[in-house]
Order: structure tokens, then C-alpha cells, then sequence
């Protein structure tokens, strides 16, 4: 990458690695020579596509491309057809001369940005440059990073360094890492990025950071990335020397509007606001007892048709009167219709808080006159932090895929809209802190253009780009990273168990906890254990919260005996001696699950040992090692959670079962006064 090209395999080159081909794919691709057209024109998302497609081919053939003589590649980014912004075709034809030509044509120059990346991708993974033919089009317009980075650099949950931002030395020191994420980011279509925490410092509406603010959206401008902040729902008593923030207040309005104002003159495509309010809490428009849809319009109104409010629908109360995952629903489904049409309710994919499983949230689909857009975390905040090998690409697409009983998909209900992904980047020279978390990134990307895309596609794609092309390697690793994410549902929270994390941090096992003053962040509160049972009845009889779904998916959850067990106690309360499916007893069928999770990541830990020959040795070393944390990791939720299990039900463990390595006490005294926030 810039200034890079001579360094290391330290993960930096992420998918745009461009290794040289070999074999029968380099043989075509020197055959076809490739040349590509300079097209004289001064547009600089069309500059930037050719610079890419140079770099590309320099990598790919191993020399720098011909500049004539070859089969060239032309860029026609303004072919007059309709169609979503983004859309393009890219396809070889026979010229007079007997020669090959390659088009990449598009209606705007980033579609043509979008068609040179797609066109090095198929490259990239060996295919006949002679034959490349692509027509494609973004499923939603709004494709978006959400960064949890703060003006000190700090990263909520962010486990790859320090924010990739440097705020401190913006506007006059652009650092090349922003051109490199840009180049990223548009490679996979990601067009939004929210530069800022949803826990929002009111800083990024001052006017010092406005020429910061600006500089970024310039820089990314041609890579077709507008830029969008989080604010501060009270900033305008924080930074505008305001005694209220009242949505309805005239000078709060005219304060947001002059804000705005502001934003629109340095930054003439600026994205929008995202808000977080009345959540965990943040201040927002309930404070002055407006409601959320009275705030959202204020704001919307100040941005005018310009730009966009996210609202988030992440909300709930520090009662513990009502089953925490119903609050949402609750305190949003009245308000449908309520929305200016620039506002967007972003929700979660679940309903509790980026579990390693959940139910998808039953507000998608339930607001029918409401722009809807999935949020999902990429960083792993509850799935392991930045250790070992979980894919998350089936994670996503289990919910995308999800029927809604309204008539759509999740994927359907979102597609006019749009999915934003919690960033996992950092100052980390990998940038994700660990080699396999770079294809997180990738597979939200690619989802977000194409959720019919599978999890096992996007895998070949980053494999090939990112680490090998052999296929025996790919045969290989691919199934192991499918697999991941069912390996970490098994380890820590098996059959719809959640929230069983470490206070605060929210690493490692820490089922015991009931003593926290909000009772809904207790891992007590979800697992409802005692020497009867385990699980949250969230029937009829319970807190019924699967009244909030549509009958038909209702219905498939409400009786444990026929549903997919995955989710059993997500939605069931069930004695320890309960029968499953399989026929064992829960408890027996719960410690088969953790045994499963951990052989699996035993086996990957084994698996990856040989692929040692087809990896170079600074990233084979550094996956070996995460995998030996994984490893650790998996015994001690496996070992914590059983001990824990064990001390209510006083249940023997089945015949021939490992016990615990320590006892309960061992895990309860554990403490990570060093672990990231
Ligand atoms: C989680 C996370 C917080 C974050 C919050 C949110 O609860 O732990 O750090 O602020 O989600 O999404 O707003």
C-alpha cells in the first residue's frame, strides 16, 4: 500500500495484497497484458480507479502493466444508464484488431471505482481476464462503518490499539492510513462512515473541529465515502452555552440548524447525525419529555434534505420491571409513521446487545412506515475480543436471512435502507488486531452489498485475496471459519444462553454475578439458574416477549420440544432434567455443547498447524498464537460455566466428563483490572 510496498506480511495490505499470480492464471493474465487507458479526465474517483487498477496489476503480473501494445481497460464512467448509484458493468469484448478490450462502465465514477475493485477481485482469485464479465448494483444504498472512537484516541471496545483518527494532528497532517482505509472501505462498497462514539463527546460540534471534520470528508470524498458524526443530544448546552436542549425549544432548534449550517458549508455532501439517547445514560429528547420521534425530527429538520438521522433504537430502562430485550419494541413500535422521512431507526440485529446468538430483533418488519437499517458489531465484543479465529459472515446472514412473519426477510425489510457495522479497526499494523478479524470487516462490506452473497463465498473471496489462492489451502481453512462462530456460541453461551460475561470488560465467564445495581446487567438476570433449572421464559407464562415477533415466528419459538434448539433458553425456562432433542437430559446436552465448542477450537488450532506451508511465516506465527489463546479460553468458559452450573443443581457431571480445572472460587476471583474497556 502507500509508501508500504517493501514491508512484511504483517497484515497491513489487508485484501488489496495483490499477490503476484502464478501458474495458469498468471499465464492468461500475461497473455491478455493488460494496459490501462488513461482517460484524461480530471474526475478523481476516476483517478483513483486507475491508480488502483495500476497497483493491482503491478502486484498481479508481478511488473508494471504494459503502457501499450496490450488489451486495454478502459473506464466509462458516464454511459448514460439509470440505476443505483454505484451500479456497474464490467465485461471483456473482441476488438477488430483480434485484441481483448475490458469495460468498466458505470453512471457515476465511483460505480467505475467499485468495477475496477471488482474487476481485481476476480483477478486476484485467478479468473480469465478474457472471459471477466459483472453486472452489479449495491441491494441498499447506505453501507456504513460506525466507529466507536473517541477524540483521546481511546476505542470503545475496540481491542486493535489506539483510533485509527488522529485528531491531534488534523487538519494539516493527513496520515496515509486514511487513504489506505479509504481504499478498503470502497474496495468492498462501504459509502458512510460515522467517525465518532455513539457515547458522543459534544467536541466534533465545535468549531475546531470542523476543518478536522473537513479535511477527512476531502480525502475520502473520491473513494465515495461521506462522513457523518455522533452527537451529543445535549451538546447545545455543552458547546453552545444553552440552559436547555429541549427538541421544542426555538433556540435549540436554531442551534442545531446554525450547526448544520456550519457542517453543510465546510462539507458539502455530509452524511448526517447519528444519535444515541435515553440510552445507557446518554441524555436525549425524554429528558424534557419529548418523545424519541420529536428529537429525531428536530435534528432531521436541521439537516434539511441535505443529510440523514440515524437514530438508534438501542434504549432500555434501569428498571428491571420489564425483560430488558421487550424495551425497544416497546418504546419505538408506537412511534411508526412518526419519523421525518430523513430519519433512519438503526437497530441492532438482536434485541439484547451483540450476543453470540441471538433471535433477531422484533422490530424489524413491525414498523412499516419507518426506514429501518440493521446495525451489527463487527468488533467482538462479547465473542472473544480480537483472539483467535470467529468468522462472523454466518452470524449476519442468520439474521439477514431470517423470515419476519411480516412478509419480508430481515434482509428485505433493511434493503431500502441500509446496514451500519460497529468498526473493529485500529492503530494495530493489522489493522483488526488479529489476522482472521480483517475478514469480519470484509464480510460486513460484502453483505452490505449483496446479502444474498454466502458466508462461504465471501470466505473464498478474503481467503484467496488475503493469505493463499492454493486450493487446498482454501479447501481447508474455509470450512474452519465457517464453522468458528458456532464454536463460540458452544464454548460460552450453548443452547440460547446470553450475557454470561465478565462485568464491565466483558471478557471471559462470569455467570455468578447477581449483585450489580441495575438488575438487567446481570448475567444472573438472563440465566435465571437455580438447583431446578435454567433459562428466560419469555412465553406466555414469563415475560412473554415472543408476543412481540409476528404470530408465525411466534409460533416457531413457543414450544421447546419442535423449535431449534440454538435458542432454547433464549425463550425457555426447563428444568435440568428436561429432555432435548437428542435425547440426553438439558444438562447433559448443555455440557455436550461446551465440549463441542472446545474440541472445535482444538481442531482449528490443529488444522492451522498444516497450513504452515502455505502461510508466511510472521502471520502463520501470529494465528498460531491467537489460536493457543482461543484455546485457553474455551476451557475456561467451558470449565467457569459448568463449576457455576454445578454449584446449584449439584448434578454429577456425565460418565467420563473432564472436570472443571479449578473451582468455582478459583473463577469467581479472577479480575482483568488490565483488560480493554
Ligand atoms: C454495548 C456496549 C457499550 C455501547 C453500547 C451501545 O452495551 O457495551 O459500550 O456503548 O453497546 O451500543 O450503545
Amino acid at each position: 500500500m502507500a509508501g508500504h510496498a517493501a514491508t512484511a506480511e504483517d497484515g497491513y495490505a489487508l485484501w488489496l495484497r495483490y499477490a503476484p499470480l502464478t501458474g495458469s492464471a498468471k499465464e492468461r493474465l500475461d497473455q491478455f497484458n493488460p494496459v490501462v487507458v488513461q482517460t484524461g479526465e480530471a474526475d478523481p474517483s476516476v483517478k483513483v480507479a486507475e491508480e488502483e487498477l495500476r497497483r493491482g496489476l503491478t502486484g498481479l503480473l508481478g511488473h508494471v502493466p504494459a503502457s501499450s501494445g496490450g488489451s486495454p481497460i478502459v473506464l466509462a464512467c458516464n454511459d448514460g444508464s439509470s440505476g443505483a448509484r454505484g451500479h456497474f458493468n464490467v465485461a471483456a469484448h473482441q476488438q477488430a484488431n483480434g485484441r481483448s478490450l475490458l469495460a468498466i462502465s458505470a453512471a457515476d465514477s465511483v460505480g467505475c471505482l467499485y468495477g475496477a475493485f471488482a474487476l481485481l477481485r476476480e483477478l486476484s482469485l485467478g479468473r480469465d481476464p478474457a472471459t471477466v464479465e459483472l453486472a452489479q448494483a449495491p441491494a441498499m444504498p447506505l453501507r456504513m462503518l460506525d466507529h466507536w472512537d473517541n477524540p483521546d484516541g481511546t476505542v470503545e471496545r475496540g481491542y486493535a490499539g489506539r483510533s485509527i483518527f488522529d485528531w491531534w494532528h488534523l487538519p494539516e497532517e493527513l496520515s496515509p492510513r486514511m487513504i489506505d482505509y479509504a481504499r478498503a472501505n470502497a474496495s468492498i462498497g462501504i459509502n458512510g462512515v460515522v467517525v465518532n462514539n455513539v457515547n458522543a463527546s459534544p467536541l466534533f460540534l465545535t468549531e475546531r473541529y470542523l476543518p478536522k471534520l473537513k479535511r477527512l470528508a476531502d480525502a475520502w470524498r473520491p473513494y465515495g465515502i461521506r462522513l457523518y458524526i455522533s452527537v451529543r443530544f445535549s451538546a447545545p448546552i455543552e458547546v453552545g452555552g444553552l440552559k436547555t436542549a429541549d427538541p421544542l425549544a426555538p433556540q435549540v432548534k436554531a442551534w442545531w440548524k446554525a450547526q448544520a449550517g456550519k457542517l453543510y458549508q465546510a462539507i458539502p455532501d455530509f452524511g448526517g447525525f447519528l444519535v444515541k439517547a435515553n440510552s445507557e445514560g446518554q441524555p436525549g429528547p425524554q429528558d424534557y419529555h419529548r418523545t424519541h420521534a420529536q428529537g429525531a425530527n428536530m435534528l432531521a429538520a436541521a439537516l434539511g434534505n441535505r443529510g440523514t438521522v440515524i437514530w438508534r433504537a438501542f434504549v432500555y430502562a434501569s428498571s428491571g420491571e420489564t425483560d430488558r430485550v421487550k424495551q425497544a419494541y416497546e418504546e419505538f413500535k408506537p412511534l411508526d409513521g412518526k419519523f421525518a422521512p430523513n430519519v433512519i431507526l438503526q437497530v441492532k440485529n438482536g434485541p439484547l446487545d451483540f450476543q453470540p446468538r441471538e433471535p433477531f430483533h422484533p422490530l424489524f418488519g413491525a414498523m412499516p412506515h419507518t426506514r429501518m437499517m440493521l446495525e451489527a458489531q463487527i468488533t467482538r465484543e462479547y465473542l472473544g475480543q480480537a483472539t483467535g479465529i470467529v468468522y462472523l459472515a454466518p452470524l449476519w446472514k442468520e439474521v439477514l436471512d431470517a423470515p419476519t412473519g411480516h412478509g419480508a426477510t430481515v434482509a428485505q425489510v433493511i434493503e431500502p435502507t441500509g446496514m451500519a457495522g460497529v468498526a473493529n479497526t485500529g492503530s494495530d499494523r493489522d489493522w483488526t488486531g488479529d489476522q482472521f478479524d480483517q475478514a469480519n470487516w470484509y464480510a460486513f462490506g460484502r453483505l452490505a452489498w449483496s446479502p444474498a452473497l454466502s458466508s462461504d463465498q465471501i470466505a473464498r473471496e478474503w481467503v484467496g485475496q488475503t493469505f493463499s489462492r492454493n486450493p487446498n489451502f482454501v479447501r481447508q481453512l474455509v470450512p474452519m471459519m465457517l464453522s468458528s462462530r458456532q464454536a463460540v456460541v458452544d464454548y460460552m453461551t450453548p443452547l440460547g444462553l446470553a450475557h454470561q460475561m465478565g462485568t464491565g470488560h466483558h471478557y471471559g465467564p462470569a455467570p455468578w454475578v447477581c449483585t450489580l445495581d441495575r438488575p438487567e446487567w446481570n448475567p444472573c438476570y438472563y440465566n435465571r439458574a437455580d438447583a431446578e433449572g435454567i433459562g428466560f421464559d419469555r412465553t406466555r407464562s414469563g415475560s412473554d416477549a415472543l408476543a412481540q415477533y409476528a404470530p408465525s415466528v411466534a409460533a416457531q419459538w413457543a414450544d421447546p420440544r419442535t423449535m431449534d434448539e440454538n435458542d432454547l433458553l433464549w425463550f425457555h425456562h426447563l428444568p435440568w432434567s428436561y429432555r432435548t432433542q437428542s435425547g440426553k437430559s438439558l444438562w447433559d446436552e448443555l455440557i455436550s455443547r461446551y465440549d463441542r465448542g472446545v474440541a472445535a477450537v482444538d481442531s482449528m488450532a490443529r488444522e492451522w498447524q498444516t497450513l504452515q506451508p502455505y502461510v508466511d511465516h510472521e502471520r502463520f506465527v501470529d494465528v498460531a498464537s491467537s489460536l493457543a489463546i482461543q484455546r485457553k479460553e474455551a476451557r475456561w468458559w467451558r470449565d467457569a460455566s459448568i463449576a457455576y452450573w454445578q454449584s446449584l443443581n449439584h448434578l454429577p457431571l456425565p460418565a467420563g466428563e473432564r472436570p472443571p480445572e479449578h473451582s468455582l472460587s478459583y473463577y469467581e476471583a479472577l479480575e482483568f483490572p488490565d483488560a480493554p474497556g
